[in-house]
């Protein structure tokens, strides 16, 4: 564990991956949008719990199954902290942003009527697309898009027209994950509020690089992923409002979920079990409990601080290689920087980068409409995390120099 005061050294030690190399090259991570790296710690806390806790939680009287659900359970309390949520009723436990937000759009999607509007924004990750589709497909609600703008913003005024009487939620992604736009998600809650209408938030991208506050913002749905935060991979979190939650029927039905079963009749659980059927990912959990204690022995502030010199520096550096072009250059960014480079297909320029022992996602982010709004059909994304350095940055511009000479 490391400390308040921001030494990267010293962080950059805490994840044994960072030395290792890649292509007889030492790896430089820039593709922390798709995952981010893992310290020593949580793997640890994790292991330790497989070899010597392993148990159900939720099930036994024996002690290591009630050391277990204890562990478990202090999870939720931590989540609870981060985002300042009432009460850890208000914290779901899924394998993931997207399951979460599949969940939320079939139990919520049971309220909606044909002809009834759910808004969305044009740069959307496939998953908060996808399931509204889904919906539309099944109940013929309207799906409206909110268009963004050439430095791949949103455009509020257009957004804020599409609000009729019949919209019904506004999904929302908190920050691109293929452009890095910082969405003005208070305006976007207020506006939506301001007609009742309840605010989804996709925050993939966000809670390990901004601070979330779920009262201060009065958001009503905030959903995330672990291995975006450190942690282990098929761990996410619905966070609902505890008075929308209760009046929302389960989606999965089976063990744990339910208060009593006879074959005529299912009492279901109160929060949260009622929407966390079946054994959930423990070792997951309890590995996200253990990142979420590493992330904020750093602080999501100094996490914030470091990351945004990261975006102005790799931001000065690439800006000033000729033939790239930045796709998302919003004014309220965070470290992430999506590229073409002249007229060279992204997977060549990421192959080539990975000859260099460098790490970057190429391809359309699970976000083909922001490509086709820009006209590409694929960007090279570099996704800065605060292990990051400033030589990393050094080492992505030689590579991509090393791109265009192959390919003059
Ligand atoms: N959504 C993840 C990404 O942006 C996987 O790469």
């Amino acid at each position: 564990m490391v400390n308040k005061i921001f030494d990267l050294e010293k962080i950059r030690a805490d994840f044994p991956i960072l030395q290792r190399t890649v292509r007889d090259k030492p790896l430089v991570y820039l593709d922390n949008g798709a995952t981010n790296l893992k310290p020593k710690y949580v793997v640890d806390v994790l292991s330790e719990h497989l070899l010597m806790g392993a148990s159900n939680v939720h099930r036994g009287v024996h002690y290591l199954s009630e050391q277990a659900t204890m562990n478990f359970e202090s999870v939720r309390e931590k989540v609870r902290k981060l985002i300042n949520a009432r009460s850890t009723e208000e914290i779901i436990f899924t394998s993931g942003t997207t399951i979460a937000i599949n969940i939320i759009a079939k139990s919520f999607g049971t309220f909606l009527k044909q002809g009834d509007e759910v808004i969305i924004s044009h740069m959307e990750h496939h998953s908060n697309i996808v399931p509204w589709q889904m919906l539309r497909d099944e109940k013929g609600i309207v799906l409206k898009v909110a268009p963004i703008n050439d430095a791949g913003e949103l455009d509020f005024p257009a957004f804020e027209k599409l609000i009729t009487d019949r919209t019904r939620l506004v999904s929302m992604v908190w920050i691109s994950n293929a452009l890095g736009t910082i969405n003005p998600v208070e305006k976007i809650i207020a506006a939506a509020h301001a007609k009742n209408i309840p605010v989804l938030l996709d925050g993939a991208q966000a809670i390990a690089h901004v601070q979330t506050d779920v009262q201060k913002l009065d958001v009503d749905f905030l959903v995330f992923s672990s291995h975006k935060m450190c942690g282990p991979t098929g761990v996410g979190v619905i966070y609902g409002k505890k008075e929308l939650l209760n009046k929302m029927p389960p989606v999965i039905g089976g063990g744990d979920m339910i208060r009593s079963v006879t074959f005529e009749k299912t009492e279901y659980a109160g929060l949260p079990s009622k929407f966390e059927a079946g054994t959930p990912d423990i070792a997951g959990v309890i590995g996200f409990g253990a990142a979420l204690d590493y992330l904020t022995s750093i602080g999501i502030d100094n996490i914030r601080a470091w990351e945004k010199e990261l975006l102005t520096y790799g931001t000065q550096k690439l800006s000033a290689i000729k033939g790239l072009r930045i796709i998302g250059t919003a004014k309220e960014k965070v470290s992430i920087i999506s590229f073409v480079l002249d007229d060279i297909h992204p997977h060549d320029v990421g192959s080539i980068l990975d000859q260099e022992g460098i790490a970057v996602r190429a391809g359309h982010h699970c976000t083909q409409p922001v490509m086709q709004r820009f006209g590409v059909p694929a960007t090279t994304r570099a996704s800065f995390s605060f292990y990051n350095s400033k030589h990393d940055i050094d080492v992505l511009v030689a590579g991509i120099s090393k791109v265009q000479e192959i390919f003059a």
